[in-house]
Order: structure tokens, then sequence, then C-alpha cells
């Protein structure tokens, strides 16, 4: 898989983007957005209306995207004066963000009255908005009006948030950060592989309480398990995530189950197994847990303390043992003998996959180094960011399940 220099996968390399920038104080925003999509590899061609001009210059924008800046319907700079359908041909997306009150109202009634506005009524590509005003403006039964006709007319609405405002209120209305709209753009322009299919995926690792202060644990940080989560849902997948204790946010789109122990994890995933068609166990559960929890806190005493461990259930192989078991992916995670331990893996436990990596290159880590092991053999993925080695991994299940159509994906249809 191409990479580029944000380490995200490339659904927004090339890609063309037409960002109009509406007159609220979320503008100064827009900037950090259009630098993000730049990174990003896209190509941003910033409209502005006389309100965001307001807010934020058009040389900052023109700074950060390193493309003239549009505001007036009558540039000059378009030789043929159409200025107003130009700039959408051929984009990929309409991005208004931040968009007003006023800027909705215009969209849903369809206004022409200025160049964004024209371009929203002129435009062939797909619209997304994300909304900031005032928490009152956003409730007003207009506004919600002007949402729904904007649904309805395929716009995608993306927000807003909740939390404190510009003008010292609380409540709905604020725009929602520039990284969670670049992860939503990430997720619309990626590939939908798993439509309609629901995941389920374990990440991070469970706590094995010794007594109310003390913990069996290991390094596992969650973030290969995450990235699998994100990109199954970015590939169209209803994704459930059952984590042990991480301090990662949950992936946009994914519903997170969290659980501490390894037998609390076995009863989530037993509970939400039935009707997934693919279930990926990403976790480093505990293979042991303390024979007994104290309930009092063990004290200090003797020199020599001796734990006794009783084996864990193997979630993983409990789940491929069913009658009508998902499609299953489990990770193997050595030290030494990657390829003998990973494969024995994948035949005692009757997988479909085995994701094999080395710990002291996987865990905690951004980046990995991973081996895929089915009946077919083994294929390794190059070194790359755990975002990038999910999208491998995804790419991979998706053409063993038959989910890509290679023709459509060559620019053959
Ligand atoms: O979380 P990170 O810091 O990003 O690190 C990622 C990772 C190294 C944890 C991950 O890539 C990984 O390898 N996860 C599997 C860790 C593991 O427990 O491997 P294992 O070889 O011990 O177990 C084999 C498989 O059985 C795994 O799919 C595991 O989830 C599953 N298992 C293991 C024990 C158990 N009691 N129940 C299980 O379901």
């Amino acid at each position: 898989m191409e990479r580029n220099e944000s380490g995200a996968p490339p659904f927004l390399f090339g890609r063309r983007i037409v960002l109009g920038v509406t007159g609220g104080v979320a503008a100064y925003k827009a900037a950090e957005l259009v630098r993000r999509l730049v990174k990003a590899g896209a190509q941003v061609d910033v409209v502005l209306t006389p309100g965001g001009a307001h807010f934020v210059t058009p040389t900052t924008f023109q700074a950060l995207s390193g493309r003239p800046v549009w505001c007036d319907p009558w540039d000059e700079r378009r030789a043929n004066a159409m200025a107003h359908i130009d700039l959408t041909r051929g984009a990929d997306l309409l991005l208004v963000a931040p968009c007003t009150a006023d800027a909705m109202a215009r969209f849903a009634q369809g206004q022409a009255d200025d160049l964004l506005a024209t371009l929203a009524l002129a435009r062939a590509c797909p619209m997304a908005v994300a909304p900031a005003m005032n928490r009152q403006m956003w409730l007003h039964p207009a506004t919600q009006r002007n949402r729904e006709r904007l649904v309805a007319d395929g716009v995608l609405v993306w927000g807003p948030a909740e939390g404190e405002q510009a003008c010292g209120e609380t409540g709905p209305g604020r725009m929602i950060e520039p990284e969670e709209i670049v992860a939503r753009l990430e997720a619309f322009f990626a590939p939908k592989w798993f439509s309609g299919h629901a995941v389920l995926v374990t990440a991070g690792p469970t706590y094995e309480p010794l007594d109310p202060v003390r913990v069996l644990t290991n390094l596992s940080s969650g973030k290969m398990g995450y990235a699998l989560a994100q990109a199954f849902a970015q590939a169209g997948a209803a994704v459930t995530l059952v984590s042990g204790p991480v301090s990662l946010p949950t992936p946009l789109g994914v519903t997170r189950v969290d659980v501490t122990t390894a037998e609390q994890m076995r009863a989530a995933v037993l509970e939400r197994v039935p009707g997934h068609r693919i279930f990926a166990s990403v976790a480093a559960v505990a293979d042991y847990r303390p024979a007994r929890v104290s309930p009092q806190k063990i004290k200090k005493g003797a020199e020599r303390l001796t734990l006794e461990l009783v084996r864990n259930p193997d979630i993983l192989a409990e789940v491929a043992a069913l009658p009508e078991p998902p499609w299953c992916i489990g990770f193997a995670a050595e030290s030494e003998n990657l390829d003998e331990y990973a494969e024995r893996k994948r035949r005692e436990k009757g997988l479909q996959l085995v994701v094999g990596n080395l710990v002291q290159e996987a865990m905690g880590r951004d980046e990995n180094t991973v081996v895929l092991y089915d009946e077919n053999g083994r294929i390794p993925l190059p070194t790359a960011d755990k975002v990038q080695v999910a999208w491998g991994i995804v790419r991979h299940v998706a053409q063993r399940l038959g989910l890509i159509d290679t023709a459509v994906e060559r620019g053959d249809l």
C-alpha cells in the first residue's frame, strides 16, 4: 500500500477537495484542517465567503494550500468567468467547514447569491458540511428543518459537537475538530469492501487482579487492535471492539465494550459473536490469572511470596470451535521462531488467518512488522505504521472472502 507523509492510508492522496469556509469563529480551525489535508496528499481549493474572510484572510489559506483562494463569483482569474462552475468540476468533494446557520439555510433553499452557494448548486460532486454555531441557533426549529432538508438532498452533515462555545455557552454547536473531519474524510473515501458485514475485534491487555491494588498484565497498548477496528470500520463494516484497559480514543463509528479481565473479555465476546462474519482476536489475553484474589491489600511480610496461577480460557480457540464460527483471525505474538509458532497456532486452533509479529517489534510501538499465515502459505507485509498494517490485513481478508472486485480496482470497469 502506498504511503504518504501523514502515515495514514492513502485515501486522501490525490483527492481534489473544495473547502468552503463561512463566517464563524471556527474558521480559524479551517486553517489547521487545510494543513492536515495537504499533509495527507489532498489538493485543497479554498472558497471563502465574505463572512469567512472576516475571520481568516485568503493569504493564510493560500499559504497553507499552496493554491489560489477564491472569494468572488466575478473573479477575473478564471478566463471564462466560470469560477462558480469550474471549481467543483472534477472535484471529489465540496466540504464546508465551518458551516454557519445562514450557510445551511442558503444551501437548503438552493440560493446562489455568493460563490460558495453557487458552487453548491452547480456541483456534480458529493457535499459535506460541518456546522458551527451558537447552541440556540443549532437547536432552532428553522436550523433543524434546514438540516433535515440537506440530509434529504444527500448532503453529509458532520457534527456539530457538544461543548463550550465561543459565546460562553455550553451545548451542541461546536464544529467537530479538524482531526475528526479528516477521519470522516478518510472513511468517506475508503473502499467499502465490508459494507453489510459485522466484525468483532478484541484489543489491549487484560488485568488479572491479585488484590484490590495489584494486577498481572502485559505491555499491550491496544494500538494494533484499535487500528484494525478502525480500518474495518472505514472499509464499511459494523465493528464492535471489546477492549481491555487502554488509553486510546474509540475509533470513529466503532462500538466499544470495555472489559478488564480475561473472563470478562470471554463473556463479552461469546455474548456478541453470533451474527459477526469476522472475529479478529488482537488482544493480548493473559494466559494465567491468580488462583485467589485477596479481598484486602496483600501486606509485605516474608522474604518470598509464591503466587499460584490458574489457566484462563482461550477465547479465540473457543470461538473457532463454535458450531457456526465466524471467519477467525488470530494474532501470534512471539519472541522467537515466529513462522513455526504462528503456523502451529493457526492449525491447532483451526483459524482462517494468523497475523504473526515479534513482541519486541510490536508491543506498545506505533509501527509493526507482520507476516500473514493462511492455508496458502506466508505473506510478509512491509514494516509500517499500525494503521497501514491494519489496512494490509483488511485488504488480504477482503481478497480471501472475495469482496474485492479486482477489475473495478484496476479501473477496467
Ligand atoms: O497492543 P499493541 O501494543 O499494539 O501490541 C500489539 C500486539 C503485539 C498485542 C498484537 O499485535 C498481538 O500480537 N496480539 C496477540 C497477543 C497474544 O496474546 O498472542 P498469543 O500468541 O499469546 O495468543 C494467540 C491468539 O490467541 C491471539 O489472537 C490472542 O488474542 C488469543 N488468545 C490468547 C490467550 C487467551 N487466553 N485467549 C485468546 O483468545
